[in-house]
């Protein structure tokens, strides 16, 4: 592969603007400044620097990032500060896209990827992998919420969710942890809505076999490997487990 192509396909560049920015001696491949857009680079070989930063050679990116509140999970949206202003230009590809949603107003773990299939297979209804949230809700958690949850609530549209696991955080009133293997509009503030309750804050925990790494601060994000990948979409998270660990944090 060329290296404009090899560069094109993995930044936010166009290729004209590569071909500059190679013609400035901005890019070296294998420790050695090169001028040449045509030099044939091999993504499992050679090591690419643009601008000093190291060009990811994989085929597709994954990137976690926690997302904070104020930004909404699009990759162009007039008028609102998007997710995409959070991934650092190294980590930017064109194609690179939120896989599924968060509102504005939620916190945590957010996907994005230039892997479509992969994309595909998180939010397909038939292969859904479970997200877990903790929220916290507006009036004390009540015990009859959790069986029903369990038997699948009817939201206030008619629209009917599937069988979903809610606990609350023991030690708490108002602390709740639930497990969803779908992912409808607003799902988990139209599911307490028609319970008579209001989610006031919502962060998604794990995703999959996944959690969100503790370490990782609020607008920052890491890129995952293809194990973390598997993991996410092969496991579950524990539920008790993680019931277990928010009620420590909580304390
Ligand atoms: N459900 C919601 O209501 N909001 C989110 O951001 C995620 C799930």
């Amino acid at each position: 592969m060329r290296l404009d192509q090899f560069l094109s396909a993995r930044t936010m560049y166009s290729r004209r603007e590569l071909r500059q920015m190679i013609t400035k001696g901005k890019v070296t491949v294998d420790g050695a400044v090169t001028k040449r857009a045509d030099l044939p680079v091999d993504p499992e070989q050679n090591t690419v620097l643009l601008c000093g930063k190291h060009v990811s050679g994989d085929q597709y990116l994954y990137v976690l990032l926690h997302k904070p509140k104020g930004y909404v999970t699009s990759t162009d949206e007039p008028g609102q500060h998007t997710v995409m202003e959070l991934i650092p230009p190294e980590m930017c590809r064109k194609e690179l896209c939120p896989v599924g949603r968060l509102d504005k107003d939620s916190t945590g773990m957010l996907l994005l990827t230039d892997d479509g299939q992969l994309a595909h297979q998180v939010i397909a209804a038939r292969s859904h992998v479970a997200k877990y949230y903790r929220i916290t809700l507006a009036r004390p958690w009540e015990d009859d919420y959790a069986p029903q949850i369990a038997a699948g609530i009817t939201l206030a549209d008619g629209a009917q969710c599937m069988p979903a696991q809610a606990a609350l955080v023991p030690g708490t009133t108002h602390e709740v942890l639930i497990c969803l293997h779908e992912g409808k509009y607003h799902q988990v503030r139209r599911m307490f809505a028609a319970l008579g309750n209001h989610v006031s804050e919502l962060e998604r925990v794990a995703l999959g076999g996944l959690l969100l790494p503790p370490d990782l601060a609020l607008g920052d994000c890491i890129l995952l490997s293809e194990k973390d990948v598997q993991k996410m979409l092969k496991c579950e998270t524990d539920f008790a487990s993680l019931l277990q660990t928010h009620q420590r944090s909580s304390s």
